[in-house]
């Protein structure tokens, strides 16, 4: 059944009402990262796509990010703090283990009346956080969601691991979900599709700072508290789930690959794109790419290039829009708008 038709049986069909942004200031180059590494501009640009990343300011966390973004979705929706209901945060860099970042987000924003709580799905989490407030909106438990997709990866990088430190930045997106109607149905979420492997937890993880291994005196050299990642073996995966997650939230939209205006993808490297869009037939032309600026933003990655690419005008009122993503766990999730 698609939401569409969903929305016929009592459930209430649900809209993308506002996005927004936002990258801190500090921009690493792949210049500047060569003089930290091993490596250089070229290896950098021809295997990933990327030529810059985003850092957050000392004393700049995940919320703060989150908070500046959240504040432009809400903004565009012309909502105010307290219309908000329910606040998710998707991370895996939450300023602290406990409580929530999206509890600090209430905070920062005011939003009293708003449950809130976090997602750790990776990369995939803003599209799991918008298919559960989707959820929820649609069975009449809550009205305005904000969701979010922000992260400090900076804070969990090994930047002496050349492998991995030039992959990831910092930044945030949001999007205010609310019921759609007759008259206001811009940004109408079609379809959804979440999936998840856990028996691959190994190929991507952050393996210490949780209760399995905690930081301790004498592991405290090790980086054990920053991204590990076996490359290869999370290409092939990515390439895999997010082409059939691809496949999927368009057939139960109803539609084929010919009908989606723009793929909007996880940004984490674009031959990994390529691959993708290639084996849909998708052009070029047709994908939304910002990897080069920001680098892998995990959750925040598909979140910001949703708000650029429709503040930007590469997406037209009537537009069908592809989000895709791909992350440690491994989760995947996809999902067709209707801008
Ligand atoms: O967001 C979650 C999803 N994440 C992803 O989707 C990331 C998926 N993986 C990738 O994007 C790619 O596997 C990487 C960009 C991480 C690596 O690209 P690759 O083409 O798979 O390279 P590789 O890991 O096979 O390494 C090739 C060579 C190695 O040298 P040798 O062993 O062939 O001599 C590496 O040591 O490149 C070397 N290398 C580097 N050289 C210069 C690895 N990192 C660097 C570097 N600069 N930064």
């Amino acid at each position: 059944m698609t939401n569409k038709e969903a929305s016929n049986e009592s459930l209430r069909a649900v809209r993308i009402a506002g996005t927004g942004s936002y990258v801190p200031e500090k921009i690493l180059s792949n210049q500047d990262l060569e003089k930290i590494v091993d490596t250089s501009d070229e290896w950098i640009t021809s295997r990933t796509g990327i030529k810059a990343r985003r850092i957050a300011a000392e004393g700049e966390f995940t919320s703060h990010l989150a908070t500046h973004a959240a504040r432009r979705a809400m903004q565009q929706a012309n909502l105010q703090s307290e219309d908000i209901d329910l606040i998710i945060v998707a991370t895996i860099t939450p300023d602290t283990l406990t409580p929530a970042t999206a509890c600090y987000v209430q905070q920062a924003l005011g939003a009293h009346r708003a449950v809130a709580f976090d997602i750790s799905a990776a990369c995939s989490g803003f599209l799991y956080a918008l298919e559960f407030a989707r959820v929820a909106i649609a069975g009449g438990t809550f009205n305005n969601a904000l969701i979010i997709g922000a992260e400090k990866l900076s804070a969990f990088v090994n930047w002496t691991d050349r492998n991995t430190c030039v992959l990831f930045g910092d930044g945030a997106g949001a999007a205010v979900l609310t019921p759609a109607s007759d008259e206001k149905k811009t940004g109408l979420i079609l379809s959804t599709h979440l999936g998840t492997d856990g028996t691959k937890t190994e190929i991507l993880n952050i393996p210490g700072g949780g209760s399995a291994c905690p930081i301790t005196l004498e592991n405290a050299e090790q980086h054990l508290a920053a991204l590990s990642m076996q490359g290869r073996e999370v290409f092939k995966a990515a390439v895999n789930a997010m082409r059939r997650a691809s496949e999927t939230a368009i057939e139960k939209a109803g539609l084929s690959a010919d009908d989606i205006n723009l793929v909007i993808p996880h940004q984490a490297n674009l031959r990994i794109i390529d691959a993708i869009t290639d084996r849909l037939k998708i052009g070029k032309e047709r994908v939304f790419i910002n990897l080069d600026k920001y680098g892998n933003t995990s959750a925040a990655a598909v979140a910001i290039a949703l708000d650029e690419a429709t503040r930007n005008g590469a997406v037209q009122p009537g537009d069908r829009i592809l989000l895709v993503a791909f992350g440690a766990g491994l989760t995947w999730a996809s999902a067709v708008i209707e801008w």
